[in-house]
């Protein structure tokens, strides 16, 4: 449809874009002579600033495929679902996410890679966050075959992008806050045996000194803050300038009370020039009971839209409830920050076919942990977040 109304506009457009070009470059003569800024703006120009990518809806299409396979090096096994020859895959992903009112374009890794040379893009939260890396690593290593791992101190894992210079790594900090086990000195009837201390005003460690290394940071958090991870034998309890926080929050109030300090630590911290993202909630899609209680995901295509609200719904007290409730809590912390939200909740809530289920590439696996509903298979619907977090960064890198 856009390309038969088009042939009518072009020459306008045309004339239109080299106006503009013209304007753009007069300007940017005076303030900037990088080499690649006309090439983001002309990107602006394309993209409607009121474009919601998360609006949408997934079409099949047999001849989208993964750009890259079960070999790329930065893997983890229980998530290569091609190698743990997961089921359906080729169907999985062959669905493509088409927003409503803007188009979402691939990326291409040599010219996102050429325009991030120099550059360093950082990851922060829980193992979410680090499927979502792998996913962009891989993607990136089809662009420079010398990618190479990288660590140092404080990062869990990363790559090193030689040909352009780019480093793009994860720093594990699963509940954002710093947070210690203190065993119990005196056991009791309760059960106790110690608690979680979470300084709600103190980053974790692992990301609290590398806020000026990264040029982008994408955080999240959200899949710990459950009894599951710390029940009533070792709860979590919540500490402010050093002292108990009193009466004692619940695990959602001790959320808010850490998003909210997490986020004015990075207003503060964080360079103006960075560009600064929170990934909203990736959902889970346990069927028939929570992880430990045998739920499954063996679907073999998305959920309708008419099912979201059914399984996601907080009011509809289903298993996979705490994606939207999670959300809310990011929203009201970020509102008035310069921290942009980076939706993928809504297009990845259709998803119930896209995780690793039982192929997890270990025979005991399942019977140990249950069924996979949480992470990704890779290739994946993470591909997409890529696509995603590549054009919001194109398109915030130089507006400062
Ligand atoms: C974008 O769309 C999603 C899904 O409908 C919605 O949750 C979100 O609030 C929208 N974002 C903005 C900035 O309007
Ligand atoms: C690589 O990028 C870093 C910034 O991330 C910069 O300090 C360094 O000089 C660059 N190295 C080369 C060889 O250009
Ligand atoms: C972070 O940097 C500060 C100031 O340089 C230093 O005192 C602190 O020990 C560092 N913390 C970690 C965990 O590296
Ligand atoms: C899960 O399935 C196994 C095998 O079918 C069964 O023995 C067990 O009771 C089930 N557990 C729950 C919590 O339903």
């Amino acid at each position: 449809m856009k390309l038969k109304l088009s042939s009518s506009v072009i020459p306008w457009l045309i004339l239109l874009t080299c106006i503009l070009l013209y304007l753009y470059s007069s300007v940017l003569s005076f303030y900037s002579s990088t080499a690649n800024s006309s090439f983001i703006r002309l990107r602006d120009i394309r993209k409607s600033p009121t474009c919601n990518f998360s609006e949408g809806r997934w079409i099949r299409d047999p001849s989208y495929q993964p750009i890259y396979g079960a070999n790329c090096p930065f893997h983890r096994n229980s998530w290569n679902c091609l190698r743990n020859k997961r089921e359906n895959m080729r169907n999985i992903n062959s669905w493509r996410w088409v927003p409503d009112s803007c188009s979402l374009s691939r990326i291409h890794p040599v010219e996102f890679l050429g325009l991030m040379r120099n550059k360093n893009i950082g990851f922060v939260g829980d193992s979410l966050n680090e499927n979502f890396l792998v996913s962009f690593l891989c993607i990136l290593h089809t662009a420079d075959e010398g990618a190479k791992k990288w660590k140092r101190k404080g990062a869990w894992r990363g790559g090193y992008f030689p040909k352009f210079n780019v480093t793009v790594a994860y720093h594990r900090a699963v509940l954002l806050a710093k947070y210690d086990w203190q065993p119990t000195k005196f056991p009791g009837q309760d059960g106790l045996k110690g608690i979680y201390r979470v300084d709600v005003d103190v980053p974790a460690n692992d990301w609290i000194n590398i806020t000026k290394f990264y040029d982008v940071l994408v955080f999240n958090t959200g899949h710990w803050w459950n009894h599951d991870k710390f029940p009533k034998e070792t709860p979590l309890v919540f500490y402010e300038k050093g002292k108990p926080l009193l009466p004692p929050l619940k695990v959602s109030d001790g959320l808010q009370v850490v998003l909210n300090n997490v986020v004015s630590y990075i207003e503060r911290e964080v360079l103006p020039r960075t560009v600064k993202l929170w990934r909203t909630q990736s959902p889970r899609h346990f069927y028939g009971g929570e992880w430990n209680q045998n739920g499954s995901c063996l679907f073999d295509g998305p959920l309708d839209e008419n099912q979201l609200d059914l399984w996601f719904h907080p009011k509809n007290r289903g298993v996979n409830k705490e994606a939207r409730e999670v959300n809310h809590l990011i929203q009201q912390a970020l509102q008035g920050t310069s921290i942009k939200l980076l939706e993928v909740s809504h297009l990845s809530e259709f998803r119930a076919d896209a995780h690793p289920a039982i192929w997890l590439g270990k025979q005991d696996a399942v019977a140990i942990w249950g069924q996979d509903c949480m992470h990704w298979c890779l290739p994946g619907l993470p591909d997409t977040w890529v696509d995603i977090l590549s054009e919001i960064i194109l398109n915030n890198l130089e507006r400062g």
